[in-house]
């Protein structure tokens, strides 16, 4: 924040905070006019590479190894590393969904020097299914009992995203998130869907108690000395996740596809990029610092994300705060650290704060990478076109609508995965 801004915000936080706090956040552009003129730094290179690499093996030796470094050093920070033990346990099983799917309630306890954190991940699989489910993994943000009106499903605990004041759930509670897990077309078309409350895994609020709560609290310090934020934090538990449908004999380890949406589709991003058994990525509307481009500072920019937020990022980034284009990486990098695995981005034409144009153009300039592992299928600008999904190795569409995920969404992703998972025409 330079010197006029803190003292803007001295004295109107004084004055109102609610309405400084808006007046901040008015200052995003929307006017593609004002995007300044920027360089991207190129996608087959990375921060100190002499040469771009010109074959898939170069870009994996050479190049990806630096420009995940860099995402590590200089934007998420480091994900914790393993923890001494990890147990999982079945809390509660039963029928679902009229008989159509098994529910599993799965307690995943993770435990180090410091102590111990629970997250519970609730599984939806297809009853009576031939051979090993391929399955969708994502966490949600207000309790799986938020995802679906199942009765069976443990009410747990919330966390306010403010002041991080923990709210007893009740009944009424249940599925008020429903439309953003559409789990009965998920399961009709063999897919078993899990999720985790990822305020379990850290409570989103800013204060710095919530790291203390989070599952870094369970490390000593100097092991988790150059840790990350909340979205690293959020990025370890999806691994743990996955630890956990890894030992899950119907479930298909081989076809896990990790989603989310807006935050958490940054955490997707970074979960994509940091562990390779992440079979497919969907990132829906993610955003700054998921999938738009930092440096054309269009809707949310790195300054109003610190502002909000200051806690979902490594600290270190500070010092970029409206200076993006000194970034030494942007976020087509990111989703390029994907490849060759299938990726799928979505924008929504009303969601402008997320820059839907930006996001694409990031997806774009990553096919790059995807392009040197002989893929052909890939997104132009020209996909920039509402409802109408482009489905190659990698995907995209331009939901209309404002910033949310929707069955139309889901529907997307299920195709895009039988693309992927089942071959065309196989289903
Ligand atoms: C805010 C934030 C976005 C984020 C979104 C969300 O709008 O500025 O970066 O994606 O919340 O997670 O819902």
């Amino acid at each position: 924040m330079n010197k006029k801004t803190f003292y803007s915000v001295l004295v109107a936080t004084i004055v109102s905070p609610a309405a400084f706090c808006a007046s901040i956040l008015d200052r995003a552009n929307y006017d593609e006019a004002k995007v300044p003129k920027y360089e991207l730094p190129d996608v087959l290179s990375a921060p100190g590479c002499v040469a771009a690499a010109s074959s898939a093996v170069e870009w994996t030796e050479r190049v990806r190894p630096r420009v995940l470094e860099s995402f590590e050093n200089d934007i998420y920070g480091k994900l914790p590393p393993r923890c001494a033990s990890t147990k999982f346990e079945i809390l509660e099983q039963g029928e679902a969904f009229g008989g159509k799917a098994l529910r599993r309630q799965i307690r995943i306890t993770v435990s180090d020097a410091k102590g111990s954190r629970s997250f519970d991940m609730l599984l939806f699989s297809p009853m009576g299914a031939k051979g090993k489910t391929p399955v969708f993994l994502g966490l949600n943000f207000m309790g799986n009992h938020s995802t679906c009106f199942d009765k069976n499903v443990m009410l747990a605990p919330t966390c306010d995203r403010k002041t991080g004041e923990v709210k007893q759930p009740s009944e009424a509670d249940r599925g008020t998130q429903a439309k953003r897990w559409p789990y009965e077309a998920a399961l009709a078309r063999g897919y078993a869907v899990a999720t985790i409350y990822y305020c379990q895994i850290y409570p989103d609020y800013p204060l710095p108690e919530s790291a203390q709560k989070s599952i870094y609290g369970i490390f000593s310090p100097d092991k988790i000395a150059d840790r990350g934020g909340a979205i690293a934090a959020w990025t370890w538990g999806i691994s743990r996740a996955i630890d956990c449908l890894e030992t899950l004999p119907d479930i298909d380890a081989k076809r896990i596809a990790v989603l989310g949406h807006s935050r958490l589709g940054k955490t997707s991003l970074y979960a994509g990029a940091t562990d390779g058994r992440v079979a497919l990525l969907v990132s829906n509307n993610s955003g700054c610092m998921g999938s738009a481009l930092s440096r054309r500072k269009f809707g949310e920019t790195l300054e109003l994300m610190l502002f909000q937020f200051p806690h979902w990022l490594d600290s270190k980034i500070a010092k970029y705060s409206g200076k993006e284009e000194d970034m030494p990486i942007d976020q087509h990098q990111l989703m390029a650290l994907i490849a060759p695995r299938p990726l799928y981005i979505t924008s929504a034409s009303e969601d402008l704060w997320a820059d839907p144009r930006g996001e694409l153009m990031a997806l774009v300039e990553a096919s790059k990478v995807y392009a040197l592992f002989g893929a052909r299928a890939l997104p132009s600008m020209e996909n920039f076109e509402i409802e109408k999904p482009f489905m190659g190795d990698v995907g995209y569409h331009l939901r209309r609508g404002k910033h949310d995920i929707l069955e139309y969404d889901w529907k997307n992703f299920l195709d895009f995965a039988d693309i992927h998972f089942f071959g065309p025409g196989k289903r």
